[in-house]
């Protein structure tokens, strides 16, 4: 029986697996996966969510299983760009999706890409969200500075530095539901 019989949420602030924060969610949830977690990809390109609020928006059957979804899982990893200095509106979007009956007491781990110097905008501004959400980030948290030298033409990470960061995010993302749980 695996140490963290969990369910984990991937969920990107950029459309496609192949995007920067798309390859970088899919990185941390390979590593959760490996620790013994059962762990799902939310693609916004092959199921978009509406804009909170657009006509039709509330009866969206890609609304209704993402919050299925999210109800379901234990803990989430997320990765949004940094767009003018804070998150993009399709992580935002994502989460105004979300309510505390979703996600109360769960925990996140959360990621950031930046064309730019790196920084915490974006994570923090990520942490105020789940705030209201009464969510649970954990404190190790990774932005990715400069983010175009970050993968190697496959898509793998090319620093050491980061991929251990990466690893100690997604094991105290586990660690941490695994007290809750107990
Ligand atoms: C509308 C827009 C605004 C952006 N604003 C910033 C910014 O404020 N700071 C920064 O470092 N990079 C900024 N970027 C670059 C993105 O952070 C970068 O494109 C993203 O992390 C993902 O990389 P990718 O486009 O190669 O997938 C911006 C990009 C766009 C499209």
């Amino acid at each position: 029986m695996s140490n963290y019989p969990f369910k984990v949420l991937g969920l990107s602030g950029e459309y496609r697996p192949t995007s920067k924060c798309g390859m970088l969610v899919n990185h941390a949830l390979n590593i959760a996966e490996s620790l013994g977690a059962e762990v799902h990809f939310w693609d916004l390109d092959v199921k978009p969510l509406p804009l909170v609020g657009e006509d039709g928006c509330w009866e969206n059957e890609n609304v209704k299983e993402f919050q299925e979804l999210a109800t379901q899982c234990d803990a989430f990893l997320l990765s949004s760009p940094e767009y003018h200095g804070t998150m993009s509106g399709a992580m935002k979007n994502t989460l105004d999706w979300l309510y505390s009956k979703h996600v109360k007491g769960k925990v996140f781990g959360l990621m950031s890409t930046l064309g730019g110097a790196q920084n915490s905008n974006t994570l923090n501004h990520m942490r105020i969200s789940l705030r209201w959400l009464h969510a649970w980030p954990v404190p190790e948290q990774l932005a990715i500075g400069k983010v175009k030298e970050a993968f190697d033409d496959d898509g793998n990470l090319i620093h050491d530095d980061i991929k251990e960061r990466l690893e100690n995010l997604v094991k105290s993302v586990l660690n941490t539901t695994k007290k809750f749980s107990e």
